[in-house]
């Protein structure tokens, strides 16, 4: 009995946050609706965020953000999707993998939040810039911000092809691949060699094909067949792709890097 006493009095209660109790783990009305959760059909379960009309408790709740825009509470989805009268109002935005922090930028009377990783890598959304000066940068999936001056607007750019360009700027329309003209950026085409010493080959945007040219009547124009070529231009104008084969008489393409595979495969195999 003394022990037990002893032991009574010694003893305390040392409770840890991450042992809150859930929701779903209450079950009487009053504690329910105390604690925040909704008590429905005799259980207690989470409110939605939907359900949730104070900033307060809303943002309390790791899943939940409140837009002082729209005066909303809805389940957190990206930093940049809500608005604060205060910048530091965006701490309270994210969940447990995001945090946000503000972009700076007010529009409307409110800060737009951004996420915080991003603004720690420098990276921006191009679709968030709304003047030419903050439209400088590059977007975490690589693609640079470039202002459009024909709709006012910060576009994500790469040129994947040239009409990527199109309507942003000449300076963006890679003149190795393609031609600038009338505001259009297209791809490059023989006949825009207008010499002949110019004349050779147009590169492709992928970085490994080229299309080949050559002068005739006094343009320059696509090489339709090989078959035009013979022992002294086979492989130059075809860029070292073709050889001439003195067997058959004819230019033939050569297996390249398959050959190459092939032949080091025979070799690893040989030397076992
Ligand atoms: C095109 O880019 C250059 C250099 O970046 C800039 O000086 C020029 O103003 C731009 N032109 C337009 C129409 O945006
Ligand atoms: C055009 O592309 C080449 C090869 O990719 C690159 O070296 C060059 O810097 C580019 N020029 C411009 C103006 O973007
Ligand atoms: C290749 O050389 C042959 C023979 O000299 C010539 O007739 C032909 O026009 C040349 N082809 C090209 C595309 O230059």
């Amino acid at each position: 009995m003394l022990i037990l006493i002893l032991f009574t009095i010694c003893q305390s209660v040392i409770v840890s946050l991450d042992k809150t109790c859930l929701c779903t783990e209450i079950f009487v009305e009053n504690d329910c609706t105390a604690f925040g959760c909704k008590f429905e059909s005799k259980l207690c379960s989470n409110l939605g965020c939907s359900d949730v009309t104070s900033r307060v408790e809303c943002d309390s709740r790791f899943d939940c953000s409140f837009d002082h825009k729209t005066q909303t509470c809805s389940a957190f989805s990206q930093c940049n999707a809500y608005y604060v009268d205060a910048e530091e109002q965006c701490f309270n935005k994210g969940n447990q993998v995001i945090g946000c922090v503000s972009s700076g930028k007010k529009t409307g009377g409110f800060y737009q939040c951004t996420n915080y990783l991003a603004k720690q890598m420098n990276y921006i959304v191009c679709s968030d810039q709304l003047t030419s000066s903050s439209c400088n940068g590059v977007q975490s999936d690589g693609y640079r911000c470039v202002w459009k001056s024909i709709s006012n607007e910060c576009v994500a750019f790469q040129l994947d092809s040239c009409s990527d360009a199109s309507d942003l700027n000449e300076s963006l329309c890679n003149v190795s691949y393609c031609v600038w003209l009338n505001n259009d950026c297209n791809e490059k085409q023989c006949k825009d060699f207008t010499s002949q010493s110019s004349c050779s080959f147009v590169p492709h945007l992928d970085g490994d094909s080229f299309t080949i040219c050559t002068w005739s009547a006094n343009q320059c124009v696509e090489l339709s067949s090989v078959s035009q070529l013979q022992q002294s231009n086979c492989s130059s104008i075809t860029l070292g792709t073709y050889f001439w084969n003195n067997v058959k008489n004819e230019c033939i393409e050569c297996e390249g890097f398959g050959k190459l595979f092939l032949m080091s495969f025979i070799i690893l195999i040989a030397s076992f």
